[in-house]
This record gives structure tokens, C-alpha cells and sequence, in this order.
């Protein structure tokens, strides 16, 4: 090969070797860092014991709170009838709202040393929420489906509150209370007003008085 053959040559294995090197490496499998259900405690003077007990009952929250976001939006996309984009727009504001507690809880357990649940299949594992069917409802049977979500999110969000503040875990104690049972409450308020069976144009008194 004449010297300026092996040139090019050597410059043309240089310039693959550099996109090799550029090339993203695909297909990486490793053992996990961290298995589910074991703690990586960071320092935040609180007890390990209380760590774990908050992680356990923080996860079971997080599965609910999912469940009842995604179901707002499933209420937001199929909802039907007069009242529609009314609730379109409130089962949205619902949802958004659902999933920004959706992050804190996450965000919570992971600093806690805990880790969170995330994938749609391990959520659908844990909630305690009923399944609603891959069908539309009425109006009045969606409302009372998110109605009961947010009981059972509620219920359990009092008694994990009262655990969080025995085992001193206020920052658990406060998320629960602040964020998680003040927006249920108050997105129940909004919900169940729907459901109260109020004329639209006349008031019930007058309509049985021009009866008689
Ligand atoms: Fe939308």
C-alpha cells in the first residue's frame, strides 16, 4: 500500500472510530440499585421504623390518588349530555389537580429512602379503588364512582395521618393533612353538588302550586 493509501485508510478508521463513539449503547440490562420494599435512608433524623411505616402507607395512597386521577380523566374524555363541558372542564381541573398530589406522595416516598410505585400494572395491583368497566356511564354514575374513590382515599388518609403523627413523621403528617384530605374534601364538595336534584327552570314549590 503506497503511503498515501495508508493515509486515507488510517484517517477513515479514525473518523469511524470517533461515531462509534458517539453511538448511544443500547439494550443495558443491570440488577436494580435499590429492590422495591427495601429503605436507602437518607439523613433526616427520623427512625427507620417510622420511615417504613410511612413508605408502606404512602404507596398504598399514591395506587388510590392514580387511580382517581386517571379516572377523572376517563370521566373528562367520555362524559355526556347537557351539562357536558361544564364537567368536561371540571373532571379535567380534578385530574390536574390529582396529579400534581400525585408527585408530592411520589416525591415523599423517595425521600423517605422508600420507593414509589410508578407503572400503570403495579398501580392496578394495589388500589383499593373498583374498577370502573372500559365503557361510558352516565353523568350521575360517574360522579358517584368518584364520589366513593374519594371516600376511600379519604378514610385511609385520616387513619395514616394519626399513624404519621405517632411515629413523628410530620412531614408525612402534614402532606397528608394539608394537601391530601384538604383537596379531597374540597373536590368532593364541588362533585357532590351534581348530584343534587334541583329544578333548572321552575322551583318545586311554584310548579305544585299552578298544579292545584
Ligand atoms: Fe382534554
Amino acid at each position: 500500500m503506497s503511503p498515501r493509501k495508508r493515509d486515507v485508510a488510517a484517517r477513515i478508521n479514525q473518523l469511524e472510530a470517533g461515531a462509534q463513539r458517539a453511538k448511544p449503547v443500547l439494550h443495558q440490562h443491570a440488577r436494580e440499585i435499590q429492590p422495591y420494599g427495601k429503605i436507602a435512608k437518607l439523613s433526616i433524623a427520623l427512625d427507620e421504623t417510622a420511615c417504613e411505616s410511612s413508605i408502606d402507607n404512602l404507596n398504598q395512597i399514591l395506587a388510590d390518588t392514580m387511580t382517581l386521577r386517571d379516572m377523572y380523566k376517563k370521566h373528562h374524555w367520555q362524559v355526556a349530555g347537557p351539562t357536558f363541558y361544564q364537567l368536561h372542564l371540571l373532571f379535567d381541573k380534578h385530574h390536574g389537580e390529582q396529579d400534581e398530589l400525585v408527585d408530592t406522595i411520589a416525591e415523599r416516598i423517595q425521600l423517605l429512602g422508600g420507593i414509589s410505585i410508578a407503572m400503570a400494572a403495579d398501580v392496578a395491583e394495589t388500589t383499593l379503588i373498583p374498577r370502573p368497566p372500559r365503557g361510558r356511564e352516565e353523568v350521575p354514575v360517574q360522579i358517584s364512582r368518584l364520589l366513593e374513590a374519594h371516600e376511600i382515599i379519604l378514610k385511609e388518609a385520616r387513619s395514616m395521618a394519626r399513624q404519621a403523627d405517632d411515629g413523628g413523621d410530620d412531614g408525612t403528617n402534614d402532606l397528608i393533612v394539608s394537601d391530601l384530605i384538604r383537596s379531597n374534601e374540597l373536590q368532593v364538595w364541588f362533585l357532590a353538588e351534581h348530584l343534587v336534584a334541583v329544578p333548572l327552570l321552575h322551583p318545586e314549590q311554584a310548579k305544585a302550586a299552578a298544579q292545584r
